[in-house]
């Protein structure tokens, strides 16, 4: 099977050639087929996301990829926010759970985050009214809401989780959330067997901080979902810099075609000394291989994550060890092959 590879760039091609690895080891003879996007990307063809990358996915339809540095406040728009709405990806998907030999002040977090890709106060739509006034609109239309609330419960149906959870603004943002909230309302009366709450994103906040096992999944737009989504991942990390996010795997899926990638961003404070943590993108794999049809080899490389998490040797500086990536990729292949 062929699939497109993209390394990015910082930590990305360290973690992604981890999870290639975990990947053949797990039985799955997968052609990769590699493609540039970040930083390699721009000073290769004057782009960070060529157009030929876009093409592969469209032709390949499905894609690992490592994450992809973004200038703050200037250069080029985010490649990530780019592919996504280039690809209609329209829903992110990041599952957040308790995992072995981590200790955090929770227990039981089993939730998942749905966050709508496409549009927001993410769509792009920035202009300079007048110098020293900029503007942002936060677009919110009818069918991209229904159809992420609709993938939201049926995500909830296949997995069999008992709740959705609708977060908004609509108190204050009363037109564009109260738009996704009537449509999320309407959507949820088609599946009277799941049960349906609507709660202000702040008092989501509070709840996650006070008890995160109340949640299940979790349905919202572009940035609250992005912000939840790193919330999410702390709950269930050590203490220290990167908390959870080396843990955490996402994938975003759109009608035609998918790209599975971690939570985390480049990193550049550790890139290229071969100590990230490679779970979150090795995860991201296991995801990917259950939505091509390879479901087994994709549980069996979960397992094998959670017995290396269990038992606790070669883990990387972020979990509390003393090992590195290479370490840590070793011992999950060593968990999968018994
Ligand atoms: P970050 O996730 O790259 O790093 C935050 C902290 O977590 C750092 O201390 C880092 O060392 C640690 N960390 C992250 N992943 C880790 C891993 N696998 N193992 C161990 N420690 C890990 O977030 P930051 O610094 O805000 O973003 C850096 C760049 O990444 C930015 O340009 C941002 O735009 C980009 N980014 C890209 C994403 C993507 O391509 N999907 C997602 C998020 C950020």
């Amino acid at each position: 099977m062929q699939i497109v590879l993209i390394e990015g760039d910082g930590i990305g091609p360290e973690v992604t050639q981890a999870a290639c690895r975990v990947v053949a080891a797990a039985n799955v003879k997968v052609d990769w087929v590699k493609a540039a996007a970040g930083i390699p990307a721009a000073e290769q063809f004057g782009e960070p996301l060529p157009e030929e990358t876009l093409e592969m996915i469209r032709r390949y339809r499905v894609a690992l990829k490592g994450p992809c540095t973004t200038p703050v406040g200037k250069g080029y728009r985010s490649i990530n926010v780019r592919l996504r709405q280039g690809l209609e990806l329209f829903a992110s998907v990041r599952p957040v759970n308790t995992l072995p030999g981590i200790k955090t002040p929770y227990e039981k977090v089993d939730l998942i985050v749905v966050r709508e890709n496409t549009e927001g106060l993410y769509a792009g739509l920035e202009h300079e009214v007048v110098p020293g006034v900029v503007e942002s609109v936060r677009l919110i239309t009818r069918p991209a809401a229904e159809r992420i609330v609709r993938f939201a419960f049926e995500l909830a149906r296949h997995r069999g989780r008992r709740m959705v959870t609708f977060c908004h603004k609509a108190d204050v943002m009363r037109l564009s959330d109260g738009l996704f909230l009537e449509c999320a309302r309407q959507v949820a009366d088609d599946y009277p067997f799941i049960r349906f709450e609507e709660k202000p994103i702040d008092n989501v906040c509070l709840e996650m901080a006070l008890d995160p096992s109340e949640f299940d999944v979790l349905v919202m737009e572009n940035l609250f979902g992005d912000v939840i989504s790193d919330l999410a991942a702390g709950l269930v990390g050590p203490a220290g810099p990167g908390g959870g996010l080396g843990l955490v795997p996402g994938a975003n899926y759109g009608t035609r075609f998918a790209v599975f990638e971690a939570v985390h961003g480049s990193a550049p404070d550790i890139a290229g000394k071969g100590v990230a943590n490679p779970i979150a993108v090795i995860r991201s794999a296991a995801m990917m291989l259950e939505y091509v049809g390879r479901g087994d080899a994709g549980a069996r490389i979960e397992a094998a994550v959670m017995k290396a998490l269990k038992v606790g040797i070669g883990l990387t500086r972020d979990l509390g060890g003393d090992g590195n990536t290479n370490t840590l990729t070793e011992q999950i292949i060593k968990h999968l092959a018994v």
